[in-house]
């Protein structure tokens, strides 16, 4: 069995290589976890699925599928102690299966190009904040609003020098961080981020929960509808729930490798899976009493619109309009740098070891490419609007590329050989190498050879209808 930390021309791995606490391990782990699919595609696909039972039916798939699949992750990345390559590489000598880690690479790589893009719009509406530009308008009915704060993400999003500056900005930033390396830069970083998002969601939960209709908004994210659970729901949850726990990105392979020896697996999936679901369901908390309470019910909450729109509608009918504003796009920040850095580490991880390059080298080798994709990506709403991949402009064309198929494929990958590819990896990772008794084992092999591929399947099929 490949032993951790071998070092071979290969792999040539720098000291810090691993995780220095527990603590800052599930900061990492959650750090990435906690982006912007779960902060705010959370609560847009809650309304649009029936609130309640969508809930329901996602937090059901985040523990019996979520879970298995994310030990499976972690198992190649611990097992193999490499990047998302070369894990597989070593675990499975000669045989093809490194490419979907290499897939899970370009994936991660693609999905960085534009969530920078995102990234750099949370922080143009930081700035705007700050500066209380954003709230110039003073409109006060919410049809003023509506149109008040669409003009400004118009403004902020869709024109051509604003996003590119803030999108170079978060690239430099999240290199800042990734130069640290694991322990003084992801680690160190996730460790002070963390504990803030948690704090900024507490204050937010407690302002909404003040709120006057506060009750209705709960009923509606809280009261299920058993009715509502259709097979589309289902899907719908189930994507979201792989979407949200960073599964299928080559993440956790790469942050495992950085997990001790005595780190206990399935204690960690699942301390990581519940605080994800903690943050989305305190994300449903603050939107949905507010959206009630301000009667923003009907504009739906989609996309962009729930953050960059609705909640700056939100923010200008509550007393310390800018202090809030400038609270909530600093938690988005929080959430959108923690996972920027840690898809961006999985390619870093790779071309480092496969070159054998310094820290430095290897992230200006990766970020460069990124100036200019990135930028395109960002200009894809204005400039290069007209520039189009099968009726997608180059935004929309990258998403959906990655989530409807490389997502789904290396997370089916990834069970396929810890269920079949790989026998005795499970079992040797879960119980730290012999030294822990394993209850579970069984009921996760069941689960990682059969269930979680079907309905990673199932997602793949409907998304592709
Ligand atoms: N779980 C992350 C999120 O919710 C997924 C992600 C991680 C996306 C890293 C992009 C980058 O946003």
């Amino acid at each position: 069995m490949p032993k951790k930390n071998v070092s071979n021309s290969q792999n040539k791995m720098s000291d810090d290589v691993q995780f220095k606490s527990k603590i800052g391990l599930i900061a990492a782990t959650v750090g990435s976890a906690v982006g912007l699919g779960t902060i705010w595609r959370f609560p847009a696909e809650t309304q649009a699925n029936g609130g309640a039972a969508f809930l329901l039916v996602y937090v059901l798939c985040a523990f019996l599928l979520g879970v298995p699949v994310m030990i499976s992750e972690f198992s190649i990345g611990r097992g193999g102690g490499s990047d998302s390559v070369g894990s597989f590489r070593r675990l499975a000598p000669g045989k093809p299966w490194w490419v979907i880690g290499a897939v899970a690479v370009v994936a991660s790589y693609l999905i960085g190009v534009f969530y920078m893009v995102v990234g750099g719009w949370t922080l143009s509406y930081l700035w705007h904040s700050i500066t209380g530009s954003l709230y110039d308008g003073g409109a006060s009915t919410i049809a003023g609003m509506d149109s008040q704060f669409q003009g400004c993400m118009h403004q902020y999003v869709m024109t051509p020098v604003e996003p590119v500056i803030s999108t170079i900005a978060i690239i430099v930033i999240s290199g800042g961080i990734l130069l640290g390396g694991v322990q003084k830069g992801i680690e160190r970083m996730s460790s002070l981020m963390m504990p803030l998002l948690f704090v900024l969601m507490l204050a937010f939960c407690a302002v909404t929960l003040s709120l006057p209709k506060a009750k209705e908004g709960l009923e509606f994210f809280f009261s299920p509808d058993f009715s509502k659970i259709t097979p589309t729901v289902v899907i719908n949850a189930l994507g979201q729930a792989m979407f949200s726990l960073s599964l299928g990105m080559g993440i956790l392979i790469t942050y495992a490798s950085y997990f001790p020896a005595d780190t206990k697996l399935t204690r960690t999936s699942v301390t990581v899976t519940s605080m994800t679901l903690v943050v989305a369901i305190m994300m449903g908390v603050i939107i949905f009493p507010a959206v009630e309470s301000f009667g923003l019910t009907e504009h739906g909450l989609s996309g962009t619109t729930l953050v960059f729109v609705t909640l700056p509608e939100v923010f200008a009918q509550l007393p310390g309009t800018q202090l809030w504003s400038i609270l909530f796009f600093v938690l988005l920040l929080v959430a959108a740098v923690t996972s920027i850095v840690s898809i961006v580490e999985v390619a870093a991880r790779f071309v480092q070891n496969a070159m054998g390059w310094t820290r430095l080298r290897t992230l200006i080798t990766i970020l460069a490419p990124l100036f200019v994709l990135s930028s395109a990506c960002a200009l894809s709403f204005s400039t290069l609007a007209d520039v189009k991949i099968c009726g997608l402009n180059l935004f929309e064309a990258l998403d959906t590329l990655t989530n409807n198929y490389m997502l789904p494929l290396v997370a089916l990958g990834g069970c396929l050989f810890v269920g079949w590819g790989c026998p005795g990896l499970l079992r040797r990772e879960l119980s730290n190498n012999g030294s822990l008794r394993t209850r579970m084992t069984g009921i996760l092999m069941f689960i990682i050879r059969y269930i979680a591929p079907a309905a990673i399947v199932t997602i793949l099929i409907s998304n592709n209808l």
